[in-house]
């Protein structure tokens, strides 16, 4: 769980090399065979429970219907939120199942007791063409702690295992590594196109390459920048990300808050991206509000107006982004370049993500709530692939090894 942690050094960030293709499980023996599936199902809720946005259980159905197609007896497992080892009600996956069988047209039970006797059981029970899923991995101590026991009662519930949980694969975790080393391993559909989308961006993006990167926290976030230095040609930063930058250049952002300590870390980074030769656009205007009176302006960074608070980038700001993407040919994106959930606030990642759609060329965006964000501004249909994963998609953006990846098969 790195990202919680302090930030790497810029030098041990850039880029280290790729993974080589993973065998699919469309090589798979599956028939009348138990084929355990890690899945990520960590889906957003509502308040009572429903599943909010299912794009992570309808991007992993295809790999579930090629296993019921193919007579397997498919045992779903995922996580949900971070009960932290305890059963907790609020984390059960019953909605989780309700939506699965809804898209599969056929029931699919729940295993309560993930590794006890009533999972031991529904597996015994199951016909090919079968699905079920084991109750929230999370539930169990042994999920986070990577307990070899734990690995070892999840394995004997399959024969054959599947990794679908593209989204996870940065978690060393019981289903992530453990299970793998018990039982021949194959890549799902969704995982090996994730790998494959995601590697060519990260090791042969077509110049010019721009990134695009918003979003809070800049103690997170400062390896994924780091990581383009170098390899895009340019790299626009917005959100709360870019005010340590802004504040480092002199900017005067009213009463902005600016997140501390970052000083030195900064510099390293404008003299790194000076070095690599990565043209770096920090905004030059703000869209600043007065919480008191609720009121808007917008401002150049140099001049917000005292007790204003920066919530997105400016419209000059906007149409240089903009203009940086014009001409492109490959561009990712990640977070948003202003407080996006507040339609005031929206415009400007808006605008700049929709310059996109006069850059013909590869457009990924990864990490948190990117699809989400994209579709509520309507700009959805300007990318050519959306990562399911949030912090394991930037972390493989940014070259990191990652264990259920790493643990898995190479195609030969
Ligand atoms: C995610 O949503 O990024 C994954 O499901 C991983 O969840 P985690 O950060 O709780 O491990």
């Amino acid at each position: 769980m790195r990202r919680r942690g302090a930030p790497k050094t810029f030098r041990a960030a850039l880029l280290r090399p790729g993974v080589s293709g993973k065998r699919t499980v469309g090589d798979a023996p599956v028939r009348g065979r138990r084929v355990l599936v890690r899945v990520d199902f960590n889906v957003p809720q509502l308040p009572n429970g429903q599943v909010a946005d299912d794009r992570r259980i309808t991007e992993a159905m295809p790999t579930i219907e090629h296993l019921r197609a193919h007579g397997a007896k498919t045992v779903l497992m995922t996580h949900l939120g971070r009960p932290d080892g305890r059963r907790n009600p609020k984390y059960s996956l019953r909605p989780v199942v309700h939506r699965v069988s809804a898209l599969l047209g056929q029931p699919v039970g729940l295993a309560e007791d993930i590794v006890g006797y009533q999972a031991i059981e529904a597996v015994a029970r199951m016909k090919p063409g079968d699905v079920l899923m084991l109750e929230n991995l999370r539930f169990h101590p042994g999920e986070e702690a990577n307990d070899p026991a734990f690995a070892g009662q999840l394995s004997r519930l399959g024969d054959l295992f599947v990794e679908e949980a593209f989204g996870s694969v940065h978690r060393a975790h019981a289903s992530t590594v453990g299970v793998p080393q018990h039982l021949p391993a194959f890549a799902g559909f969704l995982l090996d196109r994730e790998v494959r989308e995601l590697s060519r961006i990260r090791d042969q993006p077509t110049p010019p390459y721009v990134a695009i990167v918003g979003g809070a926290k800049v103690r997170d976030k400062l390896p994924l920048l780091a990581s383009f230095l170098g390899r895009a040609q340019t790299l626009l930063i917005g959100g709360a990300l870019a005010f340590p930058f802004l504040a480092a250049r002199g900017a005067r952002l009213g009463a902005t808050p600016v997140e501390e300590g970052l000083e030195a870390a900064v510099a390293e980074f404008f003299t790194e991206a000076e070095r690599l030769g990565t043209r770096v656009l920090l905004p030059v205007d703000l869209i600043a509000e007065d919480p008191e009176q609720h009121r808007v302006v917008t401002a150049p960074v140099d001049a917000v107006p005292e007790g204003l608070l920066g919530r997105d980038v400016g419209p000059e700001t906007a149409r240089r982004f903009a203009e940086a993407i014009v001409g492109s040919k490959t561009v990712f994106w990640n977070g948003p370049l202003g407080l996006a959930e507040d339609p005031r606030f929206a415009e400007g990642t808006r605008s700049v993500l929709a310059a996109l759609a006069r850059a013909p060329g590869t457009h990924v965006a990864a990490g948190g709530d990117s699809a989400r964000i994209a579709r509520d501004l309507g700009v959805y249909g300007e990318f050519s692939f959306i990562s399911t994963g949030g912090g394991a998609a930037l972390e493989f953006v940014e070259g990191e090894n990652l264990p259920g990846l790493a643990v898995l098969p190479d195609a030969n």
